[in-house]
C-alpha cells in the first residue's frame, strides 16, 4: 500500500489561473511555483494533475522540466469539451509543451467532454498501446455520471470530488463500485477549494449555507485537538477505496503544512464521526455551481 505522501497528486490550476476562495494574492509567481515543485518532488509527490484549460500551467510545467532535467513528474492532463481535430496531434503538442515523453493519464475534463469525444477513445487506446499514454480517464462531479462510465472498459481512471462533507456517506457506494470495476479512483477538492478554512459567519454565501456542517467540523477538530487542515487531508488519505488524492496549494507554506500534516494518523472513531455527516443540499458541495 502506498504511504500517504505517495498517494498525493499535486494539482496545478492554482499555478495557471487565479483560484482558491481565500486567495487575494491570485496565482503565485513562477519562482514560487518552482520552489513548490522542487519541494513536492523531493518529498515524494511524483505526479501532477493539470489541464489545457488551466491557463499557463502547461507552459510552467514544461519550463520547470527544462530547467530541472533531473526531475520528471508523471503528468495527468485533461482535454476540454470543445475539442476538435486530431487527438494524436493534440497529444504530441501536450508532450512537447510539458517536456515529457508520455502522459501518466489523459482525462476528459468533464462528463460532457467524455460524451462529446467518445469517438476518439479507440484512437486513444492505440496511443496507449504505443506507450504515449498510460491511462485514460474522466473527471466528473456527480454519482450519476460515474454510473454511466463504470461499464466503459476503455476508461481506467475516474476523478471525483471527495472531502469531509462530500464524504463516505455521499460517495461510499460509488467508490466501492469503481474499485469493483477495476478502475482507479482519484479524488480532488480535499479542502473544498479552501472553504473549510473560512469563518462560517463570513460573507461567503456557500459557507453561510453550510454553517451547521462547518461549525460541527470545527467542533470535531477542536474536540480532538487537531487542525482543520490535518482533519481534511487525512480523512481523504486514509480511505482504502481511494488510490490517489489531489490537493491544491497557493504557496510553499501551504504545501509544507500539508506534507507535515499527512503524517498524522486519524483514529477510526474520528473518521466515523465524519462519515456520519450528511449534507442534504449536495449542490452546495459542487464548486462549479457556486457562481
Ligand atoms: N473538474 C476538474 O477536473 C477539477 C476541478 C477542480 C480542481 N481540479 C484539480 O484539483 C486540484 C486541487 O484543486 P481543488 O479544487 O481540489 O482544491 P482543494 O485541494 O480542495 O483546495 C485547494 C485550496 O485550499 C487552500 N489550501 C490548501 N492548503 C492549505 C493549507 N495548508 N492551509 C490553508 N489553506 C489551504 C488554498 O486555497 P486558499 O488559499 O484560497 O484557501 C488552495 O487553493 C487543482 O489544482 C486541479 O488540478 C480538477
Amino acid at each position: 500500500m502506498l504511504d500517504k505522501i505517495q498517494k498525493l497528486i499535486l494539482g496545478t490550476v492554482q499555478f495557471g489561473l487565479d483560484y482558491g476562495i481565500n486567495n487575494p494574492a491570485g496565482k503565485p509567481r513562477e519562482a514560487e511555483v518552482e520552489k513548490i515543485l522542487v519541494r513536492a518532488y523531493e518529498s515524494g509527490i511524483k505526479c501532477l494533475d493539470t489541464a489545457e484549460a488551466y491557463g499557463t500551467a502547461h507552459r510552467i510545467i514544461g519550463n520547470f522540466h527544462k530547467k530541472y532535467p533531473d526531475i520528471r513528474f508523471d503528468i495527468i492532463t485533461k482535454i476540454p469539451g470543445n475539442f476538435h481535430g486530431s487527438i494524436t496531434t493534440k497529444i504530441e503538442s501536450y508532450l512537447k509543451e510539458l517536456n515529457v515523453d508520455s502522459l501518466k493519464g489523459f482525462l476528459f475534463h468533464s462528463f460532457e467532454s467524455y460524451q462529446l469525444n467518445k469517438d476518439k477513445i479507440v484512437k486513444l487506446s492505440a496511443l496507449k498501446a504505443q506507450g504515449q499514454i498510460e491511462s485514460i480517464g474522466v473527471s466528473v462531479y456527480t454519482n450519476l455520471e460515474i454510473d454511466k462510465i463504470l461499464q466503459d472498459e476503455f476508461i481506467d481512471i475516474i476523478q471525483l470530488p471527495f472531502n469531509l462533507l462530500d464524504n463516505i456517506n455521499l460517495r461510499g457506494e460509488m467508490l466501492s463500485k469503481i474499485n469493483d470495476s477495476g478502475k482507479i479512483v482519484h479524488t480532488r477538492s480535499a479542502f473544498l477549494q479552501g472553504l473549510f478554512f473560512v469563518e462560517s459567519d463570513c460573507d461567503n454565501k456557500i459557507a453561510r449555507c453550510l454553517k451547521e456542517e462547518l461549525d460541527y467540523l470545527k467542533k470535531v477538530a477542536i474536540g480532538n485537538s487537531i487542525s482543520m487542515q490535518k482533519l481534511a487531508i487525512n480523512y481523504c488519505l486514509q480511505q482504502p477505496l481511494i488510490q490517489n488524492v489531489l490537493i491544491g496549494v497557493d504557496n510553499l507554506d501551504q504545501l509544507n503544512q500539508n506534507l507535515s500534516d499527512a503524517n498524522y494518523l486519524l483514529k477510526s472513531n474520528l473518521i466515523n464521526q465524519i462519515d456520519k455527516i450528511m449534507v442534504k443540499q449536495v449542490d452546495l458541495l459542487n464548486p462549479s455551481l457556486w457562481n
